[in-house]
């Protein structure tokens, strides 16, 4: 874990409330894994804004960035939601952000799962492209895999070209139902575990999305490794402000930061 003051490289608007930026780091990122996130303190980017943030903000590495073999940067995808992804709209190239990370554990993906299923919930999408790169790395054969990227409407729905891409099958669907089927995400997958279970489904999105997903993975007895998205204060299980209960061990505690943020879906109550 580093604690740098890194550059920004880039900041670019993805359309509705997202952005991405890209952010220098030192070589030693390259060994980060998917689901592995880094914790932003924002407030010296963007003069212009009004207050600087105390606490840091924690966010899922969505891609890492090459320069030849060498990794020279991380890629985050956020949505603006309150003071530190203002802050970072508002950064330009050659900005000072303070990151700490690589931080927490990660998406493992055991040899014998071949076929995957995602399900990714808004911007909860951001730590499965970066699964989706390692597995493609890994020469995994992503066309037996599938995506399923749920949003309130069409703009919630980001980064289907990264699945595409590889190979990978791509559901949508929305709550609006301006794009993809109307409703919820975990429709279509449901309907898909029914026809054909998978090995394996990696999950990141809202709690209500994840308490969903861990119900299906249990009802059709799949593995089900999901990334969670609580508050976190510090990142670095001091402040024991992410504890999420165990399920089936009365009264014990997991912290997000330090024990997560990819859980196995049956180990917690939601
Ligand atoms: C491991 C992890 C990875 C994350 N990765 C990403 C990512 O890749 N991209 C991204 O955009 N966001 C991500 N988040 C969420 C992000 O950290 C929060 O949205 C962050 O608090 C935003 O800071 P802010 O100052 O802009 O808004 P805040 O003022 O902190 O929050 C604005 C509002 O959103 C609510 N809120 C904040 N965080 C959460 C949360 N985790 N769940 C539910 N409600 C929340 C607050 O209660 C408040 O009402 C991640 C969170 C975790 C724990
Ligand atoms: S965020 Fe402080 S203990 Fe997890």
């Amino acid at each position: 874990m580093f604690q740098e003051n890194s550059q920004v490289l880039w900041n670019k608007h993805q359309g509705g409330s997202y952005y991405k930026i890209g952010i220098g780091c030192r070589k030693e990122y390259s060994a980060a894994q998917p689901g592995q996130f880094v914790m932003l303190r924002a407030g010296r980017c963007a003069p212009r804004s009004a207050l600087p943030q105390l606490l840091r903000r924690p966010f899922s590495i969505h891609r890492l960035i090459f320069s030849g073999d060498d990794v020279q940067g991380i890629e985050l995808l956020y949505k603006i939601v309150g003071p530190c992804t203002r802050y970072l709209s508002e950064c330009k190239q050659g900005d000072i952000i303070d990151v700490l990370g690589p931080l927490g554990n990660s998406f493992r993906v055991p040899d014998k799962s071949r076929r995957i299923f995602m399900a990714a919930g808004g911007v909860g999408v951001a730590p499965l492209v970066f699964l989706a790169d390692i597995l493609q790395k890994k020469k995994a054969d992503l066309r037996k895999c599938t995506v399923f990227i749920g949003g309130r409407t069409a703009d919630d729905l980001l980064c289907r070209d990264d699945f595409s891409d590889k190979g990978m099958s791509v559901q949508v669907s929305t709550e609006d139902g301006k794009a993809g089927e109307k409703g919820l995400i975990t429709v279509p997958l449901e309907s898909a575990i029914r026809q054909q279970p998978p090995d394996i489904i990696y999950a990141c999105g809202p709690s209500g999305m994840l308490r969903s997903v861990a119900g299906i993975a249990e009802k059709y007895a799949v593995p089900c490794r999901i990334s969670v998205e609580t508050l976190m204060a510090c990142g670095m299980g001091a402040c024991l402000g992410c504890a999420l209960k165990m399920k089936n061990n009365e009264g014990r505690y997991l912290h997000a930061c330090a024990d997560g943020p990819v859980f196995d879906a049956a180990s917690l109550v939601f």
